[in-house]
C-alpha cells in the first residue's frame, strides 16, 4: 500500500472531523473523495499532506508514519495560489530554486529542474504563456500552472482539493483528460476531492464516499469502467447507475433527503389546500 489510514481520528474540540477512518490506497491508484459539505474530505486530505495532525490512529506512506509535509507529496487547492508577481515559468520553477539553494545542490541539479519545468510547460499547454503573469490567464490556465508547479518536485502522491471547482464545465472536461494523462505519464498516486459526482466517477478507480456528523467513510465503490477513460463513457449505463447510487447515498447521509421529502410534503399540502 502506498498510503494507509488505520483507525484515524481527528477532533476539533469535542467534534470528530474524522471518526475511525480506515483506508488503504495502492501505488498508482486514483482515488476520488466525495460527500456532503463538512464530512471531513479536506481534513483527511490535509492530514495526508502533513498539514494537519490527527488525534489518534496511524497515517502511513510507504509504511512510515507521516510527520509533516514532504517532497513526496504535493497539494493542489481550489484557488490557484500562484505568486502574482512571478511569470508562469518562474512560478513553476520557484520552489525548486528555493530547494536548490537551501539544500546546497549543484548547478547541474538546477539545470535538470529547468528541463523539467520546460517539459511541464509543454505538457500543460503553457509554452506560449510562459512569460505571462497569472492575472493575464484564465482560471483554467492558472490551474494548469498550479498543477505544473505541484508536479515540479516529482511527487509520488498528488493531493487535490476541489482543484476544478471554480472552472466552467467545458474547461473542466479538458482538465479531466489532462489530469488523467498526467496520472498515466507520471505514475503518481492521486487523491482527489470533489463535490461533483460525475467528476469523481470519470477520474477515479475507486470512489470513497464520506458522511458528516461525525466525519467518516460511509462506503467505497469500484468504478466499473475501462482504465482508459473517454468522455462518452459518461453516458454508459454503468456510469449512470453508479452516479444515481452515489447521489442517493450522499442525499441520505447528509440529511438532505429528509429535507427534500419534507419540502415535497409541504408543497403537496399547500396544493391540496388551494384545490379544496
Ligand atoms: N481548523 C478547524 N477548526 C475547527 N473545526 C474545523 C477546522 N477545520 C475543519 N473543521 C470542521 O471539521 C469538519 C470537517 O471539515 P472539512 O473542511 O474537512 O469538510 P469538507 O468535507 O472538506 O467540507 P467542504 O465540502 O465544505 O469543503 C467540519 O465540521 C468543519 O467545521
Ligand atoms: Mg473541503
Amino acid at each position: 500500500m502506498k498510503i494507509e489510514c488505520k483507525n484515524v481520528w481527528k477532533f476539533f474540540g469535542e467534534a470528530a472531523a474524522l471518526n475511525d477512518v480506515n483506508l488503504g490506497i495502492a501505488d498508482n491508484e486514483f482515488i476520488t473523495l466525495v460527500g456532503a459539505s463538512g464530512c471531513g474530505k479536506s481534513t483527511l486530505l490535509r492530514t495526508l499532506a502533513g498539514l494537519e495532525t490527527h488525534s489518534r490512529g496511524d497515517v502511513l506512506v510507504d509504511g512510515r508514519p507521516i510527520t509533516g509535509p514532504g517532497q513526496d507529496r504535493a497539494m493542489v487547492f481550489q484557488h490557484y495560489s500562484l505568486y502574482p508577481w512571478l511569470r508562469v515559468a518562474e512560478n513553476i520553477r520557484f520552489c525548486r530554486q528555493l530547494n536548490a539553494h537551501t539544500a546546497g545542490r549543484s548547478s547541474g541539479d538546477v539545470e535538470a529542474a529547468s528541463g523539467r519545468a520546460d517539459a511541464l510547460l509543454q505538457l500543460m499547454g503553457l509554452t506560449a504563456s510562459a512569460s505571462a503573469f497569472p492575472n493575464q490567464l484564465s482560471g483554467g490556465m492558472q490551474q494548469r500552472v498550479a498543477i505544473a508547479r505541484a508536479l515540479m518536485g516529482k511527487p509520488q502522491i498528488l493531493l487535490m482539493d476541489e482543484p476544478f471547482g471554480a472552472l466552467d464545465a467545458q474547461t473542466r472536461e479538458v482538465m479531466h483528460d489532462l489530469i488523467l494523462h498526467v496520472h498515466h505519464l507520471e505514475r503518481s498516486t492521486i487523491v482527489f476531492v470533489t463535490h461533483d459526482v460525475e467528476e469523481a466517477i470519470y477520474l477515479g478507480h475507486r470512489v470513497v464516499l464520506m458522511a458528516p456528523r461525525p466525519g467518516r467513510i460511509d462506503s467505497i465503490y469500484d468504478v466499473p469502467l475501462p482504465a482508459r477513460r473517454q468522455q462518452d463513457m459518461k453516458l454508459a449505463p454503468e456510469f449512470l447507475r453508479l452516479k444515481r447510487q452515489l447521489l442517493d447515498r450522499i442525499r441520505e447521509t447528509s440529511g438532505m433527503k429528509t429535507d427534500l421529502e419534507q419540502l415535497q410534503r409541504l408543497s403537496h399540502a399547500a396544493d391540496e389546500r388551494t384545490s379544496s
